[in-house]
């Protein structure tokens, strides 16, 4: 049953349009993901919501009834609570004297943050207290009004893995009793494993309602973007059944990396391409550009200077968001940031189901097992403590960043120190699966810390001296004295 409905709500600012008409369904004991760009109006319509804002147009319905929702306190009494984008505490109060200003019992948020498990002194000033709790605060502070509809922006992008996991039992809980969360994140493996359905926003409109678990990371992306920058079309490609052909191998012949003259932070004028099917490595002593080099190329940074493209089509990533439509992804040393570490093998992977028809249908929880199931053979990933992906070791951790992309779809994999920390055996198995990937048509470039991963890996190594190109070497001739020797600037610089 739908519990909240809004439809083709409106608000400017004089010329601004900061929501053009959103609609919005959340159903009683559902996890419902907003998602948007910055700017698409997420924000502006919790706020509407939640009385905080005065729509300008359309119909705000609350279990069939047109409600008008005047104010904040209006919207406490029927009960949708918010947690804002920006911590709502005055520094100078203290916590106590915080929650009292929004009448709230005080008893009660102490409560509800005993229940998380998190410690917090009330009597301390809001402003001493570090924002991963202030944000715990708000949240206990929603709880303790008991709503049916909690609304969420961006709670998670403050806090560290152990509290968004408390935040994510929350909303299980929510589900659980029936009520309602409307959950703001760009964090896209929260809303794939956490949310039962999404609603999209572009521009101040929605744009889709969809099933994230259904279609995978790299799709949603496309509905946030939109189709303009459409390299779209290709993309929505259907995708070969096995796990290791994904969309890699059905744009394999045509993916090329262009990278010209790329300035950016100590990267001075870098040019190289990579083609489909080749792993091409990069060796660098610590801090000479591969970072920065790295960050542009999955959307961290922005470029200073200098031209990128794909299959000829120019590339600027504003966003990570840019950058996995465009098909490139960020395999990092730390994978636990690209992945919700205390969630199960299962919820990370999840096994998306990447193609165009049957999207709004419901998850088939037999066939997503299998789909998990054939990923973590394909990849060999040791299970023996799937429950918890923090769990595993720090090897079977890399594979399932790797298996999430496999499923999502993608033709440029950026792996950035993929083996830090990983045993022997496994990394054996990790420059295997990118081979296998390179193979089936992926296109693969690789930092190591280790330069005696470069020989086995590699096609072929660039050398970073200073901010720019200083070597190009043939992956079996990549042995570690040339390498030293190129990374150390000790030979003349190849036309670049
Ligand atoms: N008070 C305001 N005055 C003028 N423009 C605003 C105001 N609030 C939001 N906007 C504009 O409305 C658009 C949507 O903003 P917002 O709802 O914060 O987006 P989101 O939360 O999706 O990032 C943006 O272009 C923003 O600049
Ligand atoms: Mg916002």
């Amino acid at each position: 049953m739908s519990l909240l409905e809004a439809r083709n709500v409106g608000k400017r600012y004089g010329p601004v349009v900061a929501l053009e008409s959103a609609s919005l369904s959340v159903d009683a004991g559902e996890v419902h993901a907003l998602l948007g760009a910055n700017g698409a109006g997420k924000s502006t319509l919790v706020k509407i919501l939640t009385g905080v804002i005065q729509r300008d147009g359309g119909t705000v319905e609350l279990r069939g009834e047109p409600v008008r929702v005047s104010s904040p306190s209006r919207a406490a009494r029927i009960g949708l609570a918010p947690v804002f984008q920006d911590p709502a505490l005055v520094p100078d109060l203290t916590v106590a004297q915080n929650i009292r200003l929004t009448a709230v019992d005080v008893d009660a948020v102490r409560q509800r943050l005993r229940e998380m498990d998190v410690d917090v002194d009330f009597t301390e000033q809001a402003g001493d207290v570090p924002l991963p709790l202030l944000r715990m605060i708000d949240l206990a502070r929603a709880m303790a009004r008991d709503p049916q509809l909690l609304l969420l922006d961006e709670i998670t992008a403050a806090l560290p893995s152990d509290l968004a996991e408390r935040v994510f039992a929350v909303m299980e809980d929510w589900r659980r009793r029936g009520r309602s969360v409307l959950f703001i994140t760009h964090r896209l493996a929260e809303v794939i494993a956490m949310c039962d359905r999404a609603t999209v926003l572009r521009d101040g409109r929605d744009v889709g309602t969809l099933v994230p678990r259904e279609i995978g990371e790299r799709q949603i992306v496309e509905y946030m973007l939109g189709p303009e920058a459409a390299t779209a079309e290709a993309h929505a490609a259907e995708v070969d059944e096995t796990p290791l052909k994904g969309a890699a191998a059905a744009e394999a012949a045509a993916t090329t990396l262009e990278v010209t003259d790329l300035r950016v932070g100590s990267l001075a004028g870098v040019s190289f391409s990579l083609r489909a099917g080749e792993i091409l490595g990069v060796a660098a002593l610590e801090g000479q550009g591969q970072n920065d080099l790295f960050a542009v190329l999955a959307g961290d940074r922005r470029a200073e200077g200098g031209e990128m493209s794909v299959t000829g089509k120019s590339l600027r990533p504003r966003h990570p968001y840019d950058a996995i439509r465009s098909g490139l992804v960020l395999v990092p040393a730390d994978r636990l940031l690209a992945l919700l570490p205390q969630r199960s093998v299962r919820e990370n992977i999840a096994a998306p189901r990447y193609n165009r028809l049957g999207r709004w249908g419901p998850i088939n929880p037999r066939e997503e097992r299998r789909r998990v199931a054939s990923a973590i053979e394909a990849l060999q990933i040791d299970t023996r403590a799937q429950r918890q992906v923090r769990r595993l070791s720090g090897g079977n951790q890399q594979k399932v960043t790797i298996a999430r992309w496999l499923a999502s779809g993608f033709q440029t994999l950026l792996c950035f120190d993929p083996t830090r920390g990983i045993d022997v055996g496994t990394k054996r198995q990790i420059y295997a699966l990118l081979r296998r990937l390179a193979d089936d048509g992926a296109a693969i470039l690789f930092f190591s810390s280790e330069l005696s991963e470069f020989p086995l890996v590699c096609d072929r190594v660039l050398t970073l001296f200073g901010g720019r190109i200083t070597g190009e070497l043939a992956g079996e001739g990549a042995d570690e004295a040339s390498l030293l020797r190129a990374m150390h600037g000790l030979v003349e610089e190849v036309a670049s």
